[in-house]
């Protein structure tokens, strides 16, 4: 099914320019940009943001690391794009993800990797719902 799902490029990942590279991938892959800018997250919205994981042992390190620079925020449509973003993205752990994978290829350390990806149809039309505004989506 055609679906829409909200990715994003960490403070490590903008800090480290792989804007571009990241925006290719997907493009090249044949999905759709509906959306996007460059903000620098409140500590509001990424309390809201990763509210799943508030009772984590990790929850503070978690807004600290967002808030600590710019992301750049994304909306993709196409075809299953939900689970193939997160194919494409690679596993959380950096040990697990695969040569080939955004994160595979770009990261090493389990906080800092690269890409925020939707997990879910609730959860990426939540998660674009607190990023953005109707009339920024194309
Ligand atoms: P993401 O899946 O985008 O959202 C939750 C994030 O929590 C996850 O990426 C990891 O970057 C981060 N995370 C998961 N486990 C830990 C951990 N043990 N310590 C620090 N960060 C973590």
């Amino acid at each position: 099914a055609i679906q829409t799902t909200f990715l994003m490029v960490k403070p490590d990942g903008v800090k480290r320019q792989l804007v571009g590279e990241i925006v290719d991938r997907f493009e090249r892959k044949g999905f759709e940009l509906k959306g996007a800018k460059l903000i620098q997250i409140t500590e509001e919205l990424a309390k809201k943001h990763y509210a799943e994981h508030a009772e984590r042992p990790f929850f503070g390190e978690l807004v600290e690391f967002i808030t600590s620079g710019p992301v750049f925020a994304m909306v993709w449509e196409g075809e299953n794009v939900i689970s193939v973003a997160r194919l494409m993205m690679g596993a959380t752990n950096p040990a697990e993800s695969a040569p080939g994978t955004i994160r595979g290829d770009f990261s090493t350390t389990l906080s800092h990797n690269v890409i925020h990806g939707s997990d879910s149809l609730a959860s990426a039309e939540r998660e674009i719902g607190l990023f953005f505004n109707e009339n920024e989506l194309v």
